[in-house]
């Protein structure tokens, strides 16, 4: 039914509704509402009756009557902060005992949305958003170490997470081992005192390698074990339920998948999120509600699209092994990868949408490639968009290491790093044998 505003008896000081427009999740990190009362964000705040000068009616316009209906989609709560009836109501939202939110840098409808859905596919207790990945990274080093403690973490992982880590060990005296994370009977050997966290990426970026989460677990003896799983995604693999204390994801890739949003996850048990989320507010890395709001809308197709990108990701893998000017392909799903007996048990439902691969031109067949492909398969420093994009690791995700080090890991000059998207095999298969014939067109020319 609905109720014309001209008609209420009473104009309430602020918004109040017959039904809450938002879908109250039941795994959300707060205790559940305790009052009866709901609001409607849209309600007016000009009663009518009291009429007001122009710049009143300004300066508190933006409202709307009240209404029954629910909206299809939930609503985005581009809000600072939240209106607070009393003193006791405050007193009420900060101790829990009344569901509600006062200032969205520490909590929002939208963040709470994405976040606790995303801890449902993980399995986990509670999860919170951030303003991108590194910040997601950022919150939880600050939860869970500080100076003289200890942290494992693999060798390879994302370039800016090693990058950080090492600025905690310059600025900060935080300690560090990194470990290859195929040896993982070594891990036990690392482990001290001291350490208090381990840091390892499901699927590693841009090598693909898998890691044998339980096997790490095993190794690490209760130390907690902090995934960066952005290639993996739950659809994929759980990591909480082979061990794992924390799972963190890049939402800005395949958890919105769509190229349009910029931030980070983390999911875990209740209480550890609780003072990750606390430091998400205290260092400001949290996330915006619009972003959140898109984040949940690219999530809802988020098994559909990694059971389609692991399927293509195969094909075309399969593919650039026959091309001559392809040294080495890396991808979990190909049976010569070191990795695929490990990839067939942690990952039956596909190794998803990325995958590299070496061009014995090295840099130069690498721009002739990028130059060919750039209307059709973009050079773009990113991953997990709906379209396939390619991206070259030692210039951008790995620049900061040095020469050296991305030689011994593997990261090579001719290393292209592929994002499989949702278009047609065939036509993503025809692409990239043009552009690698471009390749060959250049070394005759050159
Ligand atoms: C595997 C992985 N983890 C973390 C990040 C960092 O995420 P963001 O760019 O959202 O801060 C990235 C970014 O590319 C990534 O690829």
């Amino acid at each position: 039914m609905l109720r014309l505003a001209g008609k209420l008896e009473k104009y309430p000081p602020f918004p109040v509704a017959k039904r809450a427009n938002f879908r109250q999740s039941p795994d959300q990190t707060t205790p559940p509402n305790s009052i009866t009362r709901e609001r409607n964000s849209m309600a007016p705040h000009n009663p009518p009756e009291s009429p007001v000068s122009e710049a009143t009616l300004a300066a508190r316009g933006g409202w709307t009557e009240e209404f029954t209906t629910r909206t299809s989609s939930p609503p985005v709560f581009l809000t600072t902060a939240f209106d607070i009836e009393s003193l006791e109501q405050l007193d009420a939202v900060t101790s829990g005992r009344e569901k509600g939110y006062i200032y969205t840098r520490d909590g929002n409808p939208n963040h709470e949305a994405f976040a606790s859905d995303v801890a449902r596919l993980e399995g986990a207790e509670a999860g919170v958003v951030t303003a991108s990945g590194m910040g997601a990274l950022t919150a939880v080093l600050m939860a869970t170490v500080q100076s003289g403690d200890h942290v494992l973490a693999a060798r390879v992982l994302y370039g800016r997470t090693g990058q950080l880590l090492n600025h905690l060990v310059a600025s900060f005296g935080l300690k560090v081992t990194y470990f290859d994370v195929a040896d993982v009977a070594s891990v036990g050997q690392l482990v001290t005192p001291q350490t208090k966290l381990c840091i390892v990426e499901s699927i590693s970026n841009p090598l693909l390698e898998v890691a044998d989460l339980p096997g790490i677990v095993a190794a690490l003896g209760g130390v907690p074990l902090l995934v960066d799983s952005t290639f993996g995604t739950p659809s994929l693999i759980r990591p909480i339920s082979l061990g794992a204390t924390l799972v963190w994801h890049s939402v800005s890739k395949y958890l919105n998948g769509h190229g349009d949003v910029m931030a980070g996850v983390v999911v875990g048990p209740y209480g550890l999120i609780r003072k990750i989320r606390a430091m998400s507010s205290l260092y400001g890395v949290n996330a915006n509600p619009f972003e959140s709001w898109l984040a949940s809308r690219g999530l809802r197709t988020l098994p559909l699209r990694m059971e389609r990108v692991s399927q293509t990701a195969l094909t075309v893998a399969r593919f650039l092994k026959s091309q001559p000017q392809v040294t080495r392909v890396f991808y979990p799903g190909l049976e010569d990868h070191p990795d695929h007996a490990l990839a067939l048990r942690l990952l039956p439902r596909g190794c998803g949408g990325m995958l590299s691969f070496d061009l014995s031109g090295g840099r130069a067949a690498v721009d002739s490639l990028f130059r060919a492909l750039a209307h059709v398969i973009p050079f773009s420093p990113t991953l997990a968009d709906a379209r396939t994009t390619v991206s070259y690791p030692a210039g951008t995700s790995h620049k900061f290491m040095t020469a050296a080090e991305r030689a011994e890991y593997g990261i090579g000059d001719g290393l292209v790093r592929l994002s499989i998207g949702l278009e047609d095999p065939a036509d993503l298969q025809s692409d990239l044998m043009r552009g690698l014939g471009a390749i060959d067109g250049h070394s005759r020319a050159g």
